[in-house]
């Protein structure tokens, strides 16, 4: 097993976008979750509930969400009709236009891939849904949020790829249904995980940043210190 340094980890994670069908062992599963179980949380409520999927009932939940893809075709709208600054919406541009050289060479529409391979969780042998308890409130997004990336970052120390994905989130009726999940737990994130295919150029891909000294507002410190 891979145990890497915490910068190193941090810095090398990237999202995997194919696959292999290698599974993933339960014991290896468990200790994943149960980092993200140390992930911090307000008050220590630790709200998450984690609904791991694998084999059949995966199988069977790519084709219903596929099924309801088709049926429904809620589209996907990273501007929310317009209701968001324009600079968050160029920075989705960005990502579709950096991802352009590498999905040209596996599919004829990057919008496309990123799509059907969202609903399909890029062929994950493993889908961990986070889910929250329906009646705390929206604030608790930021404990999900915390106990996703020690997911994602202990998957990666472990050779194991994730993608946190949110477009099937589009039909969490389905999602719901499917897995015949208790009525007052609601499924916040979707998080594709498995051996990354490293003969995949996809997986090469890396995602840029913009200049972290625009997002940046220093209070109290003197120039000098730069
Ligand atoms: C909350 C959340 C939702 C995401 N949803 C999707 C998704 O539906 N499909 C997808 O391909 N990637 C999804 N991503 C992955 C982002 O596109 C990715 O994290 C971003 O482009 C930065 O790239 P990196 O993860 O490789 O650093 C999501 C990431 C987050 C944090």
């Amino acid at each position: 097993m891979l145990i890497a340094d915490v910068f190193t980890t941090i810095r090398s994670r990237s999202s995997i976008r194919s696959f292999e069908q290698r599974p993933v062992d339960r014991p290896t599963l468990l200790a994943i979750l149960e980092d993200a179980h140390w992930a911090p949380s307000a008050s220590n409520q630790q709200p998450w509930h984690f609904i791991v999927v694998t084999g059949k009932p995966l199988l069977s939940l790519c084709d219903a969400l596929q099924q309801a893809r088709i049926q429904k075709q809620h589209a996907y709208d990273p501007s929310r009709g317009n209701t968001i600054p324009p600079v968050f919406v160029e920075r989705t541009k960005k990502l579709f236009r950096e991802l352009r050289p590498f999905l040209s060479t596996i599919s004829d529409g990057q919008r496309s891939f990123i799509e059907s391979g969202s609903f399909r969780f890029y062929g994950a042998p493993v889908v961990i849904f986070i889910a929250l308890h329906r009646a705390l409130p929206s604030s608790k997004l930021l404990d999900i949020g915390m106990a996703a990336q020690n997911i994602m970052l202990s998957a990666h120390a472990r050779g194991i790829g994730t993608c946190a994905i949110a477009l099937t989130l589009l039909y969490k009726d389905v999602i719901h249904a499917h897995l015949e999940l208790p009525s007052e737990l609601d499924v916040v994130l979707s998080l594709a995980l498995g051996y990354p295919d490293t003969t995949n150029p996809i997986n090469t891909f890396r995602s840029s940043r913009e200049d972290i000294t625009t997002m940046i507002t220093w209070c109290g410190f003197d120039s000098a210190d730069l």
